[in-house]
């Protein structure tokens, strides 16, 4: 059984300037699901409508972000969410901390500037779960930070007094409280410097391995999901072209753009300079018909200017979106 089952979801952004309505499709149709004790990585050029999926995903989407259609739907074992019809209070008291966690790029969104980061632990237990003897919940909270391999010490200072690597760590230590099934991470280690971000993500893995939950980690890096993940979603213009184990997906990518993103990653001793692709993705706006990668697809046909090409499972876990790879077969 799936912990989420995303159907053929359809969120846009409506904005009014002047006037003048706009409408950005920034998820357009993405269909997956998530299982239990795996980590999964969403990859992806800057607006691909990644942080638009894992909003809503999350169940913090607000306008102008709106969901158009779709399903999604949770089964935490206990009890069973859908996502798009949950009362804000259940969402609440019930799901959000305690069943999903978000650790977003930076992380003084979740952590208040002007308290003590222990402050910041008392108040999401308390508005969560209660208090009921400050003592232990105090110890109880050292030995949680302790056992991710924090000094406990950290508590007891402000966020500004942390590194950005220990404030990202820190993050992680405040979304694991409850234990949660799903740990959603959008970009977590982004804004840090390579050798801290190989810590960072190594604190991740560890928990996930230790505690057997669902990690979704969206980041546009693929070094990080060749690391990381158990399997891999790419996305392109709102859309997902392809999916498959990490393995697969490095070994031999099917789709183009996919191909593309593989082949511009570094590798250690190659000194030749790599070809982009040429282009920029679309705008979301006004995407083009068709395989919304046409503009920019060496291998291109005709057919790949007015039909939408089918995310198709292709093999086991394999999923691919491109008209060249399922005509083939
Ligand atoms: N608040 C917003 N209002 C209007 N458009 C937005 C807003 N946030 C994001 N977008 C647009 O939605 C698209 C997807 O963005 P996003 O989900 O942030 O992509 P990613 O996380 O992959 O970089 C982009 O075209 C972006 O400009
Ligand atoms: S469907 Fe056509 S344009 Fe799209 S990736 Fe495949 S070959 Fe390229
Ligand atoms: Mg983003």
């Amino acid at each position: 059984m799936a912990l989420l089952q995303l159907e053929d979801l359809h969120a846009c952004y409506r904005t009014e300037v002047y006037g003048i309505s706009r409408s950005v499709r920034a998820v357009d149709g993405v269909s997956l699901e998530l299982y239990e004790n795996e980590i999964y990585g969403i990859a992806g050029e800057s607006s691909s409508g990644k942080t638009t999926l894992i909003k809503v995903l999350s169940g913090t989407f607000k306008p102008p972000l709106r969901v158009e259609s779709g399903r999604v739907h949770y089964n935490f074992g206990s009890f069973a969410v859908d996502m798009l019809s949950i009362d804000p209070e259940e969402l609440r008291q019930n799901v959000r901390w305690k069943q999903i966690s978000y650790v977003m790029q930076g992380s003084m969104s979740v952590l208040n500037p002007v308290r003590k980061i222990m402050r910041t632990f008392e108040d999401i237990v308390r508005t969560h779960q209660g208090i009921a003897d400050k003592k232990s919940f105090v110890e109880q909270t050292r030995q949680h930070v302790q056992r991710l391999g924090l000094p406990p010490d950290v508590l007891d200072l402000y966020p500004h007094q942390l590194s950005g690597g220990m404030r990202q760590r820190v993050a992680i230590a405040l979304a694991t409280v409850f234990h949660p099934s799903l740990i959603i991470a959008d970009e977590p280690t982004t804004a840090l410097d390579v050798v801290v971000q190989r810590g960072v993500l190594q604190m991740l893995k560890e928990i996930q391995n230790e505690s057997a939950n669902t990690v979704l980690l969206v980041t546009h890096d693929l070094a990080v999901h060749a690391n990381m993940a158990d399997r891999v979603g790419i996305m392109y213009a709102g859309r997902i072209v392809e999916e498959a184990p990490t393995a697969a997906i490095f070994q031999r990518p099917r789709h183009p753009y996919t191909a593309h993103l593989i082949r511009s990653l570094p590798s250690i001793g190659d000194k030749t300079i790599r070809e982009g692709l040429g282009g920029a993705p679309p705008n979301l706006a006004s995407p083009p018909n068709g395989c919304r990668f046409h503009p920019r697809c060496p291998l291109a046909i005709d057919r790949c200017r007015t039909e939408v090409p089918p995310l198709t499972t292709i093999a086991p876990q394999q999923r691919v979106a491109c008209h060249l790879v399922t005509e083939a077969g």
